[in-house]
């Protein structure tokens, strides 16, 4: 409670709404299990939490989409989103509010937005003059252009560019650039983790910002400007404003607004932190209105190395695995597994095997333990109190366990998930080490030693009943399982605030031994029989059978967009670059992609000096089968462009990428 006033203090915490191109996998899942689990905490430690997510529904992708299944882009969205509530249900996720950029109280808003940016000068209409690659829909500036054999080219595709003329609207971004420079700097919790505030300072902003071209004209699935309708929206100028229009920003009722902004904070992903901590800002500050507390970019779920990708099918889906083993495995798991803000690979074997050693070992035998000696030694009945506790037993665990809640919180305020999950576990280790040591079932032969018995299993439960208060935010369904078999019903028990001291767990319970809370499973036989699942379950996507079949025949030399999403491609930097001894051909690249290094052979030695080469963005072909030359392995290619000459010669290049994509940035 605020000190002055009976109301409860807020919590405003968001999801980035999703594209719903295709179904959500466990890449998504991740992020919103991390957001109802903060959601949750904060209400159990007193907060009006209010938690909100959504989807991110226009734009030209999901037009495409829609016209590949023959379906409209509504109906297209429609039946993912409906999926995606089904997941979030089957996920345990309790959202206040799920916001459609579809939605017409989000639509009007976001027109609104817009008129007020052009009204009052933030957006201007004017003509994009510059440089156009067709193949790539991009527009260039002539600094971003390479220059090829004199030939101005796309830096993404090597490929020429056209001069372009087109009207569209602008947002003078760089006006607000030196104010979002000092605001950074000086409130340095607004980005987290700290290094990626650097990065959009050292990256973006100090280097300077180019106003925003904020409408398209090429597509129409989007919010149309109202006031110059053959206009929409640029899809983040819509999709950033769902923060507030969900709460009736611009509203007659803005209740919500008046009550949850400034949102305490938007979890996101690392790739789109430049939007959430640029474009958002000035958007806020144009507006008038205060910025987020926090923006915290949390790293990837990777899958085999990787990150996931609905479009190349590398992919896991949540659905097996809750399936087999429920949903607050799963999301233990995805707490537990890697520190928020760093990557961390998904891989069957690591879940099955933490599910084994954290949940059935440690957590499992704990509970089932304490309860079939209450009922062994005490006829099922949690014993009173007697006496002192023990200096050298009792002691030092029930003091570790009365500081949990404590620095259970001081972890989640920093939305370390998987170091409050440690913080528990340190204690459930305890207490199994206290079993250990005491020995009950020493004890229970020697009538007395009955106290002595009696207070060993007090502590145990109570420990237990601290346990299950603590991990209801990351699993929500198994707290109640712990209060069942130990007997507790009152709900005054369950809260946080009876974890205030220890020791309120009554005596004259009676315990009841439920069945095992995470049966010990066999990894091996898991995995086989995971294998056999549909991990990888296609989208369920709106796609009517007859427009199938009549799938129009290719074109002679063409291939499907469906064998080009095969081909994956990437930003590599160049980290080293040195001769291949004895050839004259070849050059060895360590290539940093972001997630790893790899290395690669190119035949380029007689075109490139291997020292310009360092520093420079390549564009590599990651997924090429490995293969050995001149005994190294080449772990994909760089792609080049090479030209016979009139006079028999050849020039070749190898295409390089800006250098302001990160490496490990996704070309396709
Ligand atoms: N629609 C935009 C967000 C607009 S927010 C105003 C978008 N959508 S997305 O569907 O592509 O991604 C949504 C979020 O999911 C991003 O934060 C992204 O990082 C996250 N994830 C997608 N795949 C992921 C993993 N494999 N691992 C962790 N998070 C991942 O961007």
């Amino acid at each position: 409670m605020c000190d002055s006033c009976e109301k409860k203090k807020t919590f405003y915490i968001t999801t980035p709404i999703y594209y719903p191109s295709g179904n959500m996998h466990i890449g998504h899942t991740y992020t919103t299990v991390a957001a109802d689990t903060m959601t949750r905490f904060k209400r159990l430690t007193g907060y009006d939490a209010y938690f909100l997510t959504g989807t991110d529904e226009h734009g030209q992708k999901i037009e495409e989409k829609a016209k590949e299944a023959g379906v409209t882009p509504k109906e297209f969205v429609d039946a993912i989103v409906a999926e995606t509530k089904k997941l979030w249900q089957l996920m345990n996720i309790e959202y206040d509010d799920f916001i459609r950029t579809t939605d017409k109280r989000h639509e009007v808003i976001v027109q609104k937005i817009f008129r007020k940016f052009y009204e009052q000068g933030d957006i201007y209409k004017s003509e994009y003059e510059g440089m156009y690659c067709t193949p790539c829909e991009s527009f260039w500036t002539p600094s971003q252009l390479i220059d090829k054999d004199g030939e101005k080219v796309c830096p993404d595709c090597g490929r020429p560019c056209k001069p372009m003329k087109e009207e569209g609207y602008f947002f003078r971004m760089s006006k607000y650039q030196d104010w979002l420079i000092d605001y950074i700097e000086t409130h340095p919790d607004f980005i987290q983790p700290a290094a990626r505030a650097n990065e959009m300072l050292n990256n973006f902003l100090r280097p300077g910002l180019q106003d925003l071209c904020v409408s398209r004209t090429s597509f129409s699935w989007g919010v149309p400007v109202d006031f110059d309708p053959k206009h929409v929206v640029y899809v983040w100028i819509d999709a950033l404003s769902n923060y507030i229009t969900a709460l009736g920003y611009g509203t007659d009722h803005d209740e919500l607004m008046q009550k949850y902004w400034p949102a305490d904070v938007h979890l996101v992903g690392k790739e789109i932190v430049r939007f959430h901590t640029i474009y958002w800002p000035i958007m806020l500050h144009a507006l008038g209105l205060p910025l987020p507390k926090q923006v915290f970019g949390h790293g990837w779920l990777l899958f085999g190395g990787d990150k996931m990708s609905k479009s190349k099918g590398m992919v896991q889906y949540a659905q097996p695995i809750v399936a087999r083993y429920g949903a607050d495995a799963l999301r233990y798991y995805l707490m537990r597994e890697m520190p928020f803000g760093a990557d961390g690979n998904y891989t069957n074997e690591a879940f099955l095997t933490r599910m084994n050693a954290d949940l059935a070992n440690d957590l499992g035998n704990l509970v089932s333990r304490t309860v079939a000696m209450i009922e062994k030694y005490f006829g099922g009945v949690v014993p009173a109190w007697t006496g002192e506790p023990d200096p050298e037993t009792d002691a030092p665990l029930m003091r570790h366990c009365a500081a949990l809640p404590g620095l259970v919180e001081e972890q989640m305020n920093k939305l370390q998930f998987g170091q409050a999950l440690i913080e528990i576990w340190k204690v459930i280790g305890e207490c199994n080490k206290y079993i250990d040591v005491t020995q009950p079932w020493v004890l229970g032969k020697d009538e007395a030693q009955k106290a002595r018995l009696g207070n060993v299993l007090l502590v145990l439960a109570e420990c237990v009943r601290f346990v299950a208060v603590l991990i209801g935010p990351f699993m929500p369904s198994t707290p109640e399982r712990i209060f069942a078999q130990l007997g507790i019903a009152d709900p005054a028990l369950k809260t946080w605030e009876s974890l205030g001291c220890f020791g309120a767990l009554p005596a004259g319970l009676k315990v009841c031994k439920g069945e095992a809370l995470f049966p010990r499973i066999d990894v091996k036989k898991e995995l086989e029989a995971l294998a056999g699942t549909p991990a990888t379950k296609p989208a369920p996507q709106p796609r009517p059978e007859k427009k199938q079949e009549k799938k129009p025949e290719l074109p002679e030399g063409c291939i499907a967009f469906g064998d080009f999403e095969k081909v994956k491609m990437c930003v590599a930097r160049v980290c080293a670059c040195e001769k291949v001894e004895k050839s004259d051909k070849l050059l060895k690249f360590d290539l940093d992609i972001g997630t790893e290094h790899r290395t690669v052979l190119s035949g380029v030695a007689k075109f490139h000096d291997p020292e310009s080469l360092v520093g420079k963005n390549l564009i590599l072909l990651k997924n090429l089968a490995p293969r050995k030359i001149m005994g190294i392995e080449s772990q994909g290619m760089l792609l080049s462009s090479v030209q016979a000459n009139p006079d028999g010669t050849e020039t070749l290049r190898l295409l390089t990428a800006d250098p302001i994509m990160a490496p490990g940035a996704e070309i396709g």
